[in-house]
């Protein structure tokens, strides 16, 4: 069946812009003309025209050079342009399709040829458009499956730890605006990718979800832990890695996975190799670990915590720099210093007492 679409065409030629018309509108096409080039490339973007049928041969801007400029906007790559030319034309066909045609008419034209050439190009054209749109919606469904499924998992964790579900959202603005300033002033810029960002984002939120296995009444405890339980809370960083490694796909590139793996295990390890649960040291501790340890206890610092009260910007940047000193990436601070005042309005902002949520943030 004829699938009718937007055309324009372009000829310099009133006479054969007049033929192609009446040849395609008894098709049911809708005909848009330009009898210049340069008028070409304005309707052509105004109408995204579904086809474009262009003769080479035009005074001043001629149908290669016109097919070229077309081809350079990106809503408009992938519409197909059928050259029109005259049979004395027939070296500039290679260049023709060289510069992104799909196909050629030779005048005279024959209406039974321009007929079967549209049609079949059109017939193309909407079914890989219509797979396009359907590749579309399907990779967003499994986005969303993705998301589904890390923010139940998150907030079961949640459950079961006194840290909020705000501390969640606001350590996922943090650490991905401190991944951005990281790629911006060049650091690690092998390892930090657009990819890895959105990675650091996802996941970010199961820094903690190993707490799903600590007993209540060392997780819940309202009292300083002992020395033995302290050691089973630390747990909690291999709980999580080893829930996330198992959750990966043999053979699949899982890399939100291995970002949260990372980030479970190595949440607590310190620069100078104070943490837990490893003792690993600088760059032995994987980056994605290092700035979840970063935000993770600015975070607790400049928010209420049953067993504080919230601390100024200020006040929680002094005690990660004095008395925390040497815990941190200094790459990392020194980044942190350049957007701190970023960091300020966020803590400011989204307070875990007020009711807001993330999404009206993005
Ligand atoms: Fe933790
Ligand atoms: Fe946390």
């Amino acid at each position: 069946m004829m699938e009718p679409g937007k055309i324009l065409l372009v000829d310099d030629n009133p006479q054969n812009l007049g033929v192609l018309t009446g040849i395609l509108k008894a098709e049911k096409h809708t005909i848009l003309v330009a009898t210049d080039g340069k008028r070409a490339i304005e309707v052509a973007n105004k109408a995204q025209p579904d086809m474009i049928l262009l003769d080479i041969m035009m005074p001043g801007m001629d149908g290669i050079e016109v097919c070229n400029k077309i081809k350079e906007f990106p809503k408009l790559r992938d519409v197909p342009i059928i050259f029109i030319t005259a049979l004395s034309d027939s070296d500039n066909i290679s260049t023709a399709f060289a510069s992104g045609g799909v196909d050629y008419i030779v005048k005279p034209i024959r209406a039974e040829e321009v007929i079967a050439r549209v049609r079949a190009h059109m017939q193309l054209y909407k079914m890989r458009r219509n797979l396009e749109l359907q590749v579309e919606v399907k990779s967003q469904e499994i986005m969303d499956t993705k998301t589904i499924a890390l923010k139940a998992v998150a907030n079961l964790a949640e459950t079961r730890d006194p840290e909020t579900g705000a501390h969640l959202q606001r350590v996922q603005l943090y650490i991905r605006q401190l991944a951005r300033e990281l790629q911006n002033s060049g650091f690690y810029g092998n390892q930090i990718t657009e990819n890895y960002i959105q990675d650091l984002y996802d996941s970010s939120p199961l820094h903690d979800i190993g707490k799903v296995g600590i007993p209540d009444k060392i997780l819940l405890k309202p009292a300083r832990l002992t020395e033995k339980e302290f050691e089973i809370m630390k747990t909690h960083s291999q709980i999580g890695y080893y829930s996330l490694r198992r959750a990966k796909i043999p053979g699949r590139d899982n890399s939100f996975l291995d970002v949260g793996a990372d980030i479970a295990h190595a949440h607590h390890e310190k620069w100078n190799g104070t943490g837990y649960p490893k003792g690993l040291k600088g760059e032995e501790i994987p980056l994605a670990g290092r700035l979840m340890a970063f935000v993770d206890v600015y975070d607790a610092l400049t928010s209420q915590r049953v067993y504080k009260k919230a601390y100024t910007h200020e006040r929680s940047r002094d005690i990660m720099f004095d008395s925390m000193d040497g815990s941190f990436d200094p790459q990392i601070i020194k980044t942190f210093l350049n957007i701190e005042d970023w960091f300020k309005d966020i803590s400011e902002k989204y307070r875990d007492d007020e009711d807001w949520e993330l999404s009206s943030l993005i």
